[in-house]
């Protein structure tokens, strides 16, 4: 009788313990899913990563403005974009969503603006896009809100060099991109729009 007991009592032990242990390992799994302990433990910024798809029939979009010379920014353009020669004509394209502007200072993710270079003849000589990738305070180019620089041809995809890569990125041509538009900053890095 006391074997029998003393069974029963160990029996109800283990299963407790088994019990205890499952509901402590599936509590320990829901804790892991919900933290997400197991994998990133941080959400990854929003980023919009421009392909070439998304750059085709850019001259159907609005065309903010069309300049010649110097424009609007003589001081601050030196030599660059094709200023110093008159003969030139700069036009400059904006996507859908660089068409509404500005939120709170800054062009939302995904906003495209385009900039082309033809001579007087109408042949074409170069192109380049701003594309806001992620917003401000982003990992991508930090210090320059987000925004990614890109040379682009004629059809609207992204110009590659001999090798084959494609000439974008942060800290596009020398980092002059960046270091000439901050002079725009509190316009969002954009002159003309
Ligand atoms: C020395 C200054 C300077 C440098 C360097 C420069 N930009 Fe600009 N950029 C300007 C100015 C000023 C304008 C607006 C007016 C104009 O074209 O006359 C402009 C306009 C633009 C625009 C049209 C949107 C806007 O801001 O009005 C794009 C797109 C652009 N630049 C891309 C680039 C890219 C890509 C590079 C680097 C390869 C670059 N820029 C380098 C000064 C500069």
């Amino acid at each position: 009788m006391h074997t029998v007991r003393t069974n029963l009592l160990d029996r109800i032990t283990i299963t407790m313990s088994l019990l205890f242990m499952i509901r402590f390992t599936l509590a320990v799994f829901l804790v892991c899913f919900l933290t997400q302990c197991t994998g990133n433990t941080q959400a990854q910024p929003e980023e919009f990563v421009v392909q070439s798809s998304s750059l085709q029939g850019y001259t159907q979009w609005l065309r903010a403005t069309e300049i010649s010379g110097t424009g609007n920014f003589p001081l601050l353009l030196g030599r660059a974009h094709y200023s110093s020669s008159p003969w030139v004509t700069r036009r400059v394209y904006v996507n859908t969503l660089a068409q509404q502007g500005r939120t709170q200072g800054e062009f939302s993710i995904g906003s495209i603006i385009i900039k082309t270079f033809h001579d007087n003849t109408g042949k074409w000589l170069l192109g380049e896009a701003m594309v806001k990738r992620q917003a401000r305070g982003g990992t991508f180019n930090t210090d320059h809100q987000g925004w990614e620089w890109l040379e682009i041809k004629e059809n609207g995809s992204i110009a590659l060099d001999s090798a084959g890569r494609e000439q974008r990125g942060a800290q596009f041509y020398g980092n002059q991109c960046n270091a000439c538009h901050a002079q725009y900053r509190t316009n969002d890095y954009v002159f003309t729009y």
